[in-house]
């Protein structure tokens, strides 16, 4: 049995990086059918020319939206909804600006920037949410928020990005809380530097092979996504260490017990 065997995913920001990473792998393990998001249609595409060479039996939505407008939004849950019968079962908020690079201090921030950072990394993962989780009542269902160290401490420069990470690290937490006893689980992973254009734009002084293939940080998201992890919920995992910890596995067994 493959790990996402069966399974309906959305992943926003599924057009490079690990987004499309992501993708390949949820693919590859099984998954039955994939809505991937992002702005640029070309490159969304293309991911979905991957998934069909590694999965021809994966059902594929590709939607090219820009997720900063409510009404994109309304239109890719409302989509994939209808691809997908009504059943969802893992929602990946992926999709994240980093806003201008070189990264200004926040007295230089300009303000419209610093909305369009919160609107695509905070916001569009509370719209998406409250559209989808309907959607994943039923059978119950996995969600997993994106986030990054720069969500937990106030690097300098990192101004409206590592913010909207603060919030959607509040947003996870809360959902979690509020969603404890439904069936549906809420997790944030931190993936930890990677060689993609995110971080060669936030660093591009730095040498990009010193950062993880995107590759290489998936399988914390696969555990998310698949069954064994259905009572975990609540936690923040780190793609790149040991995110097996024995504090959760501990924890897990007293609740399983
Ligand atoms: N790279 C790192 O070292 C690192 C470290 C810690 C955390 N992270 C987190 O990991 C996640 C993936 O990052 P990455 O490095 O893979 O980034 P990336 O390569 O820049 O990919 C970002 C993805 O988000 C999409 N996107 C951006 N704005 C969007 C919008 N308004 N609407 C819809 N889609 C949008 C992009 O496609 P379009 O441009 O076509 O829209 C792209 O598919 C992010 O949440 C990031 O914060 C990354």
């Amino acid at each position: 049995m493959r790990r996402v065997e069966g399974k309906n995913i959305l992943i926003t920001g599924a057009s490079k990086g690990l987004g499309r990473q992501l993708a390949l792998d949820f693919a590859r393990e099984g998954a039955a059918a994939i809505s991937l998001v992002a702005r640029h249609g070309d490159q969304l595409y293309k991911v979905r020319e991957e998934i069909r060479d590694i999965s021809p039996r994966t059902r594929v939505l590709a939607m090219p939206a820009d997720l900063r407008h409510s009404k994109a939004v309304e239109r890719v849950t409302a989509a994939t909804l209808a691809e997908f019968q009504g059943r969802l079962d893992v929602l990946v908020n992926n999709a994240s600006a980093l806003g201008p690079s070189p990264m200004p201090y926040l007295l230089d921030y300009p303000l419209e920037e610093f909305r369009r950072v919160l609107d695509t990394n905070l916001i569009a993962p509370f719209l998406l949410a409250r559209k989808l989780l309907p959607a994943m009542l039923e059978h119950g269902g996995s969600m997993i928020n994106v986030t990054s160290d720069a969500g937990v401490t106030g690097y300098p420069g990192w101004g409206a990005y590592g913010i909207s990470k603060f919030g959607l690290e509040g947003l996870s937490q809360t959902w979690a809380s509020e969603l404890e006893g439904t069936g549906i689980r809420v997790n944030w992973v931190d993936p930890g530097n990677m060689n993609t254009d995110m971080h060669r734009a936030a660093e591009p002084g730095e040498d990009p092979s010193q950062w993880a293939d995107p590759a290489t940080v998936t399988d914390v998201f696969l555990y998310l996504a698949s069954d064994e992890s259905a009572a975990v919920s609540g936690h923040r995992f780190k793609a790149q260490e040991d995110w097996r910890p024995r504090a959760l596995e501990s924890d897990l067994a007293e609740r399983e017990a």
